[in-house]
């Protein structure tokens, strides 16, 4: 395979040493594409044919793999995996170890906390086929949670840490347990993530501010 590049990348990015963006597989078509004010930490591979938007923020040795399309101010942290075919939207944070299938659809200002795995085959190795979470808006997944094929998370919903999440979850509810029990959200929970809280401060070792900050109260969903 050709070592030239196969990427386009926009202005003001920051690509640390170690990292792969445009990764070829056999049959790729298109460069990897991403926006301006990037920031990749060494040891990230993006593959061919996927998109991704401005202010893209991606930890050490995180795959991206190809197909997905992915909205502007996404932070993905660490060791964490996008199959490929995912679609995430605008203003969402992964932390690190992160599982994300491929068919999986993210919407905006989600946050999935830590060691979360999201599943696509009910039972794989012996039913062809596969179907990935379907993740609204403002969805909160806590910590070291499963959530399974072809699972809906309604708009607002809360996933609590270490939930086994097989069945779809209403809009503004709280999922707990294993297998989840669903209770309606409690109202200190509140009605939806906040942007402010997307970059800055939550990295240790990079607390360099966002040079645009989102204005306050932006919701990205409501201009979907
Ligand atoms: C869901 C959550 C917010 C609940 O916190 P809380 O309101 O302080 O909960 P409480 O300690 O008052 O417990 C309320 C009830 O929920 C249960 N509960 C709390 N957290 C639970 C959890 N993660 N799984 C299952 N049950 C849980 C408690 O046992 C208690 O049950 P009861 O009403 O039958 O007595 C919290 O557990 C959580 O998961 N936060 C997310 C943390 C996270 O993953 N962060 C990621 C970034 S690092």
């Amino acid at each position: 395979m050709s070592s030239e590049a196969f990427y386009e990348l926009g202005a003001d990015s920051e690509v640390a040493p170690q990292v792969q963006l445009g990764y070829r597989y056999p049959g790729c078509r298109e460069p990897a594409r991403i926006g301006r004010r990037a920031r990749f930490h060494s040891g990230a591979v993006v593959y061919a044919d996927t998109v991704i938007g401005d202010h893209f923020s991606c930890g050490h040795n995180a795959t991206i793999r190809a197909e997905c399309t992915i909205g502007d101010r996404v932070v993905i942290l660490h060791g964490s995996t996008l199959e490929g075919r995912v679609t995430i939207g605008t203003g969402v944070k992964i932390m690190a170890h992160v599982y994300i299938p491929s068919t999986t659809t993210i919407g905006n200002m989600v946050f999935i906390g830590p060691g979360t795995n999201l599943l696509n085959a009910k039972l794989p190795m012996r039913k062809a086929g596969v179907q990935g979470p379907m993740i609204g808006n403002h969805v909160v997944i806590g910590g070291g949670v499963t959530i399974g094929p072809g699972v809906t998370i309604g708009d607002n919903a809360f996933i609590a840490a270490g939930a086994v999440v097989m069945k779809d979850v209403p809009p503004n509810s709280l999922a707990l347990g294993c297998p989840a029990q669903v209770r309606p959200l409690p109202a200190e929970f509140g009605a939806g993530n906040d942007p402010a809280q997307i970059f800055g401060g939550a990295d240790l070792w990079d607390q360099r501010p966002n040079p645009e900050p989102w204005p306050e109260g932006f919701d990205p969903s409501a201009e979907a």
